[in-house]
């Protein structure tokens, strides 16, 4: 049988899965000596390291069994079916929030306000749920700019200290919905591989319930 392959996000979320990985008593030399690879033993499992979004399509399209990715990521691709979230992992915790400069008074006026975002579709939704009209426009990084250089009246973002918002002059007027790592499982392969999986599952929860 091939080992089950782990889509892992690279960046943020990676320290604290390997983290969980090394309390299941997996073996993690592959994965602390990876140079540029990007498939890693982790025995009995292969470890896949993706772009937080592209682990929601590795494990979609059952190129992975199973993948571990914020909420956020999993809320803005809304709509793309093929997975189960299984597991709130309790790390990577942040909320996606409205911001906008300090004194800013967001809800003044009639005109149609423009949204800054990495997730139009989570902004969309919010501002749907409101009854607001809103033109958004998509950013890929450091949103943080486009309230200050003018560009927009708002961000819808996420954030964790606060920090990025505060030494840019910026604030949270509204928090829109928590955000964690969560364990996403393919549907297809969750049929014809359940009992690794669940194992899988239950080793990890165990490792989790270890860092409270
Ligand atoms: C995220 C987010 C904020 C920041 C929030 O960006 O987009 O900019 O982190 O964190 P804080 O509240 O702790 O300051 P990230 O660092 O992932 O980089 P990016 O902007 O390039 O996506």
């Amino acid at each position: 049988m091939k080992p089950l392959k782990i889509a892992l996000t690279k960046g943020r979320l990676e320290k604290s899965a390997a983290e969980l990985f090394r309390r299941m008593n997996l073996d993690l030399s592959a994965l602390e000596n990876k140079g540029r690879r990007l498939i890693l033993p982790v025995p009995p499992y292969e470890a896949v390291l993706a772009k937080a979004p592209d682990v929601i399509t590795y494990v979609e399209h059952a190129a992975c069994d199973i993948g571990i990715v914020g909420k956020d990521t999993i809320a803005e691709a809304a709509g793309s079916g093929g997975y189960y979230e299984m597991l709130d992992l309790g790390f990577g915790k942040c909320d996606f929030a409205l911001a906008a400069k300090r004194d800013a008074d967001f809800y003044a006026g009639y005109n149609v306000k423009r949204i800054a975002t990495k997730y139009p579709n989570v902004a969309r939704g919010f501002f749907a749920g409101k009854g607001m009209d809103v033109q958004i426009i998509k950013i890929e990084g450091s949103v943080e700019l486009a309230p200050l250089l003018n560009l927009s009246d708002a961000i819808v973002d996420i954030v964790e200290t606060g920090a990025t918002l505060r030494e840019n002059g910026l604030e949270v007027i509204e928090k829109i919905m928590p955000v964690s790592a969560r364990v996403i499982v393919n549907m297809a392969g969750f049929k014809m591989r359940r009992n690794e999986i669940e194992e899988f599952l239950t080793e990890i929860e165990k490792a989790k319930a270890e860092t409270i």
